[in-house]
């Protein structure tokens, strides 16, 4: 085990009703705020009416940024930036999903930063002095509520890109199980996915001696396994949507990858190039591309890893490395399917014909992934792999 500094600033306000602590948790940091949603989902909740009230029973300024789309746009990264400048606000509140938290971080990053916020994902600037933010999550699977990672689209240069700094956690962060009833069968399963493959990405990755991180990863996949599937068929399960949340947070706070140098990668890098050009859902990209990393990177020394996800995760009691690791990851693909995943990118209608420009994209600051090391060439073989 390595070396390692941890430090998880994000103070977890958990349960139900807890959004009544909303008013007095902003005031520690802040008296005008950007209330930041999504497409209308948190109307429909009450969720918006329940925070409204927070705020004007705390008399707390607000002005609101609505309308951030799924794989959140630049351009409401720039209009909530203006909306900020404009008001003088000094805190962001991101009500929503991982789309809603991301753009609100990017504009948390932009309100004093004097070049444009496209800057950040481009790796031209650093956050430096950002505005504080909190958030009242909706859906469990990016770990967007505990991280300092945003994950921003560009659609003029049809770029999707990754921006992150420690000081973009939430200083805060409200997870109330019963506001993600509403989210529907698609996005459930979509967010189970992108948990275990955060999992992934931190699991299959250089590093001895983590067995104690490795066996969180291993509870955290079978939290998953056992809970994606009962909140598909009740939505309303309290006990699985808060496994489910609470695993979201803990799957991409850092805690995983602590003890190693690196994590993977390559498989958001690759899956975030696919949603870049064609908006679809990370979740659904990553159960797509995620099996078919595994199979092309799985040789002799790979192996003992994917046997132990076998063993550990799958209870596949083969003894043989390989046998075990080729029938850990058809359980993955087989579990991915169960939640009515796409298996191939021809199942959610997308062609081969931009594989080359996707791949270079991916590529475009050098070789990707720390498990194998992966150029253009083998991108674009996993990308026709995953057809
Ligand atoms: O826009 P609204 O109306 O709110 O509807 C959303 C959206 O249509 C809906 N939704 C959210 N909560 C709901 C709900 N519908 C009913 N009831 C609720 N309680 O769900 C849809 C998807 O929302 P979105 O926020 O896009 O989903 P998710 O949380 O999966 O976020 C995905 C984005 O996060 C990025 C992804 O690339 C993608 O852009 N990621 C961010 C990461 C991070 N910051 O650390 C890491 C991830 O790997 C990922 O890349
Ligand atoms: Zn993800």
């Amino acid at each position: 085990m390595e070396n390692f500094n941890f430090h998880l600033p994000t103070k977890i306000l958990f349960g139900k009703n807890k959004v009544n602590e909303l008013g007095q948790e902003i005031k520690q940091y802040g008296s005008r705020v950007l209330l930041a949603y999504g497409g209308g989902s948190v109307k429909k909740t009450g969720l918006y009416d329940q925070v409204v009230e927070q705020l004007r029973n705390n008399d707390l300024f607000f002005v609101e940024l609505s309308g951030i789309q799924p794989n959140p746009r630049i351009t409401s990264v720039r209009e909530g930036i203006r909306l900020c400048r404009e008001h003088n606000l000094d805190f962001v509140l991101p009500i929503g999903g991982g789309s809603v938290i991301d753009a609100a971080k990017a504009i948390a990053a932009g309100v004093n930063y004097e070049g444009d916020a496209w800057d950040f994902p481009m790796q031209k600037a650093k956050v430096t002095n950002p505005l504080p933010l909190g958030t009242v999550l909706t859906l469990a699977a990016t770990g967007s509520e505990m991280n300092g990672n945003a994950v921003i689209t560009n659609e003029e240069t049809q770029e999707k890109r990754g921006m992150g700094s420690d000081l973009l956690r939430p200083v805060f962060s409200v997870l109330d199980p019963t506001y993600t009833f509403t989210v529907n069968r698609y996005h459930t399963a979509a967010g189970t996915v992108d948990i275990m493959s955060h999992i992934f990405e931190n699991y299959f990755a250089p590093g001895e001696g983590t067995f104690l991180q490795d066996s969180i990863a291993e509870s955290i996949l079978k939290t998953c396994i056992k809970y994606g599937p009962v909140a598909l068929e009740e939505p309303e399960n309290y006990e699985a949507r808060a496994n489910l949340l609470w695993a979201g947070s803990l799957a991409l706070n850092g805690l995983t990858l602590t003890g190693k140098s690196m994590g993977d990668w390559a498989t958001h890098g690759i899956e975030h190039e696919v949603s870049a050009i064609y908006d679809l859902t990370h979740g659904a990209g990553l159960a797509i591309i995620h099996p078919v990393w595994m199979r092309y990177v799985l040789d002799e020394k790979t192996a003992p890893k994917f046997a132990q996800m076998a063993r550990n995760v799958w209870n596949i009691n083969e003894a043989d490395d390989m046998t075990a690791a080729e029938k850990g990851i058809e359980a993955v693909r087989n579990f991915f399917n169960s939640l009515d995943m796409p298996a191939s990118l021809s199942d959610v209608d997308i062609p081969g014909d931009h594989f080359e420009e996707m791949a270079k994209k991916a590529c475009i600051f050098g070789k990707i992934g720390s498990f194998k090391r992966l150029d253009v060439d083998d991108v674009v073989e996993i990308l026709k792999r995953a057809l």
